[in-house]
């Protein structure tokens, strides 16, 4: 049966391939388990679009990634292209596709999943049951300001700049947003910036109250300063609901967020471009924790990340709510059962790899589907 719902799958590298692998088992799977069958096409983004064609995001990944109704991302960059020039390095392959494509919202979820509370950094009491969600700017701000550069000074010294800048229009829509976010969820949206010293902060700020007036004034909005967050998140998590924040501080916090959830490589993310006239807008998915040069290639990743970008792309690209549970449920139930990947082993679980762990999640999947 020919299918309506194209998937970009772009691996990159590090773990990338090995937890992607793992993925294609679960879209698999919902072919022959639910009827439901994506047009998988692969391409290169990262280290491995450079080793490939010397680029790493060559027109034609960027060309498949507009023609696909969601992009399955993997992660890029690693030491043996830590020398390239700037522009040429692995990091541009996603920087250009979030670029290109319009993804200007990208939506970072920490959530403690219950059986691994005991896993943070922090006391379990205060991460238990942990849910927010970091709306982060993705396609504008300081990664892609202008003017920016090394440049050497009358003095002979150099001097390294970049700029952040916002345009009202780039603030309201990520706002937007975000506000419908927290609609969805208990109506509470704090932004986040440098109000006190940016400029740009302070216009942020002055943006967001104002489209949070006239389009959500039953959405309660607080405001925090970008440093005081950070303290936040670290100390009480469990006051947030949807976080707003710019494509820097966002970059930063939601970091932060993974990290008192105490798992990196269970948080998925995506990232979402404007709905045309249809509602049909292009979005990425990719786990936050990237490429993990130091642990790739021996078979150990968690490919939970990845399995969980899946679930938001069927959530969020297609409407499959029921399937987007699914899957959660059964990556839930791996964890109660007590299977662990090396970077959320606790005492007394068992220690598992990449494979086995993508292979019960499909057990479980058998199991609820039955
Ligand atoms: C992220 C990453 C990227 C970013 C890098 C790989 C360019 O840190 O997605 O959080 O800074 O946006
Ligand atoms: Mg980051």
């Amino acid at each position: 049966m020919a299918s309506n719902k194209k998937l970009l799958v772009l691996p990159g590298d590090g773990i990338g391939p090995e937890v992607m692998h793992e993925v294609l088992r679960v879209v698999d799977w919902m072919d022959r388990r639910r009827h439901v069958s994506f047009d998988v096409e692969e391409g290169l983004v990262g280290g491995a679009a450079i080793e490939a064609e010397g680029h790493p995001c060559p027109d034609r990944t960027v060309e498949a990634a507009a023609r696909a109704d969601a992009v399955l991302f993997g992660s890029v960059g690693g030491p043996r292209w830590d020398k390239l020039p700037f522009d040429r390095r692995p990091e541009i392959g996603i920087l250009r596709l979030r670029k290109e494509l319009g993804l200007f919202a990208n939506l970072r979820p920490a959530q403690v999943w219950a059986p691994l509370a005991e896993s943070s950094s922090l006391k379990p009491d205060l991460v238990r049951g942990l849910d927010l969600m970091i709306v982060r700017e993705s396609t504008g701000g300081i990664y892609f300001g202008e003017p920016r550069g090394i440049e050497i000074l009358p003095d002979g010294t150099r001097r390294g700049f970049d700029t952040e800048s916002y345009t009202e229009e780039e603030i309201t829509r990520v706002a937007r947003v975000a506000f419908e976010l927290a609609r969805k969820r208990t109506n509470r949206l704090t932004s986040v910036e440098k109000a006190n010293v940016m400029q740009s902060g302070r216009f942020w700020r002055e943006v967001v109250t104002e489209v949070g007036k006239r389009e959500f004034a039953d959405v309660e909005l607080s405001h925090m300063y970008a440093d005081n967050c950070a303290m936040q998140l670290a100390s009480r998590p469990k006051q947030f609901d949807v976080i707003l924040a710019s494509n820097l501080f966002g970059d930063v916090l939601s970091d932060l967020a993974a990290a008192v959830t105490g798992s990196l490589g269970m948080l998925p993310s995506a990232t979402l471009g404007a709905a045309d006239s249809s509602g049909r807008r292009h979005a990425l998915y990719e786990p936050i924790h990237g490429s993990a040069p130091d642990i790739a290639g021996k078979g150990i990743a968690n490919p939970c990340a990845q399995i969980l970008s899946f679930a938001m792309l069927l959530r969020w690209s297609f409407g499959m709510e029921e399937e987007a549970a699914m899957v959660e449920t059964a990556v839930e139930r791996v964890l109660a059962g007590g299977l662990r990947t090396t970077d959320i082993m606790v005492p007394g679980a068992a220690r598992v790899g990449t494979t086995v762990m993508g292979e019960a999640v499909i057990r479980e999947l058998d199991k609820i589907a039955a």
